[in-house]
């Protein structure tokens, strides 16, 4: 039963949750295991009407934010569609909801049923949101595989995160840029760095999130392929760079978090090169500064860069602000336990040009990159404002 971790991933994104379950629920997970994941009561059906005359239904209707059906069967999708608030949970719905996401799980027969997708059908056209089912080993002994599975926990969160941002991005195009790039030496060897892209992928996903459409031009990664995104895969700084340059013009903002290899071997042999005893030389040159050109192209978009420091960061940080034309510029420190490579927190200082500078402290990545987006947002108002004014 995956209902108990999906309470405590939503808890530990940061959300107020209340679990409510219904008598056929609990014939499936304990009330306990829910109380304890969700850290409070759960409301059921026992607890339906209060002895002072207050209504569960209409209390949870109002107070939640989003209302999450997770596993959702057939059976509820069905009353919820003919609207019977015989349950706890079709009341809830009925009682005013701001908004549903469901998360079925069932027999893919039973998915693939008129009666079900006509329900589906009808609650979508209501403005109820859907995540899953999946494709995966079902639930019910001997099944086998199908078209019914509930998505994975951290499935729903996403989707969960997606309907409770602000569509402050809506009509927007954010070109992001993560992960590292590889320079070859050979087929075989490369120049690269430790970066895991997961903080170029976290403003990504935010981005995507506040309604923005985006392109994520990505260098290899071990994360999974994030949706509702154009992905370009790259691998080197020069492929890395032509993408960039090809989509800029029609980009509103650009978030460079990549860590784009400074430096390329001055040829890539063809063949894999064998070793050689003693010392060796390998001929280097720079890599196209690809945030650096942007900036000397930049027309109307918002421009954010990274800068990774091990000493003097401010200063430093300050002056690739100023050379590569940006809007901002987020320091963060490699050498800090907060900021280290591969984890999922970080601690950025945020640089402006007017000398402000703004510190996230140590939040998860993708507090990090809501925090650069909402920035991005203002400096699209700014802007836009001054063009209306010319
Ligand atoms: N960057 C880039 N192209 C490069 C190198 C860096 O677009 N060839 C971008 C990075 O994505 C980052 C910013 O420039 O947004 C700063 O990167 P950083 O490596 O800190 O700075 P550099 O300009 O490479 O300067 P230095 O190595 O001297 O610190």
């Amino acid at each position: 039963m995956k209902t108990p971790f999906l309470l405590r991933r939503l808890r530990e994104a940061g959300y107020e949750v209340r679990a409510l379950a219904s008598e056929r629920a609990l014939a499936f997970t304990t009330e306990t295991a829910l109380a304890v994941a969700a850290g409070g009561p759960v409301a059921t059906e026992a607890r339906w009407f209060a002895p002072e005359g207050g209504a569960l239904h209409l209390e949870l209707a109002r107070w939640a934010d989003l209302l999450v059906v997770a596993p959702a069967t057939a059976a509820g999708l069905a009353r919820a569609a003919a609207g019977l608030a015989e349950d706890l949970l079709t009341a809830t719905i009925l009682g005013g909801a701001r908004k549903v996401l469901w998360a079925p799980a069932m027999n893919p027969e039973m998915w693939h049923h008129p009666a079900t997708q006509a329900n589906v059908q009808r609650l979508r056209e209501w403005g109820h949101a859907f995540v899953g089912p999946e494709h995966g080993a079902l639930a019910a002994v001997g099944e086998g595989e199908g078209l019914g599975r509930m998505s994975e926990p951290e499935t729903i969160v996403e989707h969960v995160r997606y309907h409770l941002s602000p569509k402050d991005l809506a009509g927007r195009t954010v070109l992001v840029s993560a992960g590292p790039t590889r320079e070859y030496i050979d087929p075989v060897r490369f120049i690269s760095n430790p970066s895991s892209g997961k903080m170029g992928y976290a403003v990504a996903e935010a981005a995507r999130d506040r309604g923005a459409r985006v392109v994520l031009v990505s260098g290899p990664t071990a994360l999974p392929e994030p949706w509702g995104m154009e992905v370009v895969r790259v691998e080197r700084a020069e492929e890395m760079y032509e993408a960039l340059l090809e989509r800029f013009p029609a980009a509103d903002a650009v978030v460079m978090a990549a860590a784009v290899a400074d430096w390329q071997p001055d040829s890539t042999a063809s063949e894999k090169t064998p070793k050689k005893s003693g010392k060796n030389v390998l001929e280097l040159v720079s890599t196209p500064d690809i945030l650096a050109e942007l900036g000397r192209r930049k027309t109307h978009q918002v421009l954010v860069g990274f800068a990774m420091e091990t000493r003097a960061g401010h200063e430093r940080a300050r002056a690739k602000l100023e050379r590569k034309n940006l809007d901002f510029i987020c320091l963060n420190f490699p050498t800090r336990a907060a900021s280290a490579f591969g984890g999922d927190f970080n601690e950025v200082e945020m640089l402006f040009p007017d000398g402000t500078v703004e510190s996230t402290g140590r939040v998860t990545k993708r507090e990090v990159a809501d925090r650069i987006l909402d920035h991005v947002c203002d400096r699209l108002r700014t802007k836009e404002a001054e063009r209306h004014a010319q």
